[in-house]
């Protein structure tokens, strides 16, 4: 089997970890991630890494004896819920593949292969906790809770290493975190290209936004005399999807809604509504998230109810160190290839690394650019590219 045909058979192993039958959904904190993380051990020991697990439950494997410059490759395996299988994981196998590929040889850096236990914060409000806590950063709050009330405490019992000795798992001697991820967009596909160089990740911003009415029978409360929650929460999504549009540049999702008591027969006293909004341009997002507070005050005046925003994160747009960027494109030239320069409209764990090392991103085409939906395909061939890309980086000194 080859490397590539090996690093998506595992992929399809990973997917078996999952907290519903059926789908793949395996969010922070739950027996389904350790499971995943078991079987990533498993692989990294078989390559020839040394493995720790730490605080938070990040996975890190080692290989070199910290004399030379090492070079980080890492990604995360939590999935958003009903995921495709690659997002994230992908990146992870192809740093092992890449362990696989340099056994024997006398490469030019040492490698650390990170798997991050939870970029997605599809459980908890969270952003980017297994990067953060692998640079060290203070473990969040103990006290926050999933929607069904769980403490991130309870979850850091079943997924941390509370044996594993606190600060930075990032080596002294790293130079270079390079991150390989599936486009999740359509751009290499519709231009016929294998593989892409980052230049750039798009910064964004979380929002929780509650509103509180009055729960009421609906047969007989006039319309003029309602305060309902849950149409004042729509009139918000689409005033926030219009501005999005209209900004051009901007995307932003309304992807929760939770409506309480929630029975076809009653009036919704209480409704929350995620926000993602995401701009390239760290000005533009911070005057966009000022109008979404005005759009939310001005709909629960006039609609009688009250508003409550939360931000969970706002994350700033990062650029990608364009000298790797050059690195990973004269290995991909020496296999025949001629990567186009993208930018990532979604987040990646490489935003949280770059305040402390250059960091670089290889994107691999998907099928469709389809992506946090359970049809994310790549092709062997490109994910052999990848690899090729990776290993020669990781091999040479230049
Ligand atoms: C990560 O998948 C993101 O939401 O960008
Ligand atoms: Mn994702
Ligand atoms: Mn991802």
């Amino acid at each position: 089997m080859s490397a590539a045909a090996r690093a998506m058979a595992r992929a399809d192993e990973l997917a078996g970890c999952s907290e519903r039958a059926g789908e793949i959904t395996r969010r922070y904190g739950t027996p389904e991630l350790v499971a995943a993380r078991e079987l990533l051990e498993a692989w990294m020991l078989e390559a020839g890494l040394r493995t720790r697990v730490d605080r938070a439950g990040n996975l890190i494997g080692t290989l070199g004896a910290g004399e030379r410059p090492a070079v980080v490759i890492g990604s995360h395996f939590d999935t958003v819920v009903d995921a495709g299988r690659y997002d994230g994981n992908l990146g992870i196998l192809l740093g092992i593949g890449c362990a696989e590929e340099l056994a024997g040889a006398d490469p030019a850096h040492d490698l650390t292969v990170v798997a991050f236990c939870d970029e997605e914060g599809t459980r908890f409000p969270t952003a980017y906790f297994g990067s953060r806590a692998f640079l060290g950063a203070p473990l969040p709050d103990g006290a926050l809770t999933d929607a069904e009330g769980a403490t991130l405490a309870a979850g850091i019992d079943i997924a941390g290493n509370a044996a594993a000795e606190p600060g930075s798992g990032l080596p002294a001697n790293a130079v270079a975190y390079l991150e390989a991820h599936i486009e999740q967009g359509p751009v290499l596909e519709a231009e016929g290209h294998p593989l892409g160089i980052v230049t750039a990740i798009t910064g964004g911003a979380k929002l929780t936004v509650t509103l509180t009415g009055t729960a009421g029978h609906a047969g007989t409360v006039p319309m003029g005399l309602r305060r309902d929650a849950f149409s004042a929460a729509a009139e918000i999504a689409l005033a926030v999807e219009r501005l999005a549009r209209d900004d051009g540049e901007a995307v932003a999702t309304v992807g929760e809604v939770a409506v309480a008591p929630g029975a076809a027969n009653v009036i919704p006293g209480r409704a929350a509504i995620s926000i993602d909004l995401r701009h390239p341009d760290d000005e533009r997002r911070g005057r966009l998230l000022g109008r979404v507070r005005e759009i939310v005050a001005d709909v629960a005046a006039r609609r009688d109810v009250e508003a409550a925003v939360d931000v969970v994160h706002d994350e700033r747009s990062v650029v990608c160190d364009p000298a790797l960027g050059e690195r990973m494109r004269r290995a991909a030239r020496s296999i025949g290839l001629d990567p186009p320069s993208l930018a990532s409209g979604a987040g990646h764990d490489a935003v949280v690394l770059s305040d402390h090392v250059p960091v670089a991103m290889l994107f691999v085409r998907c099928a469709g650019g389809i992506s946090h939906n359970p049809a994310e395909s790549v092709t062997e061939d490109d994910v052999a590219a990848a690899l090729a890309v990776l290993t020669a980086v990781v091999r040479s000194a230049e």
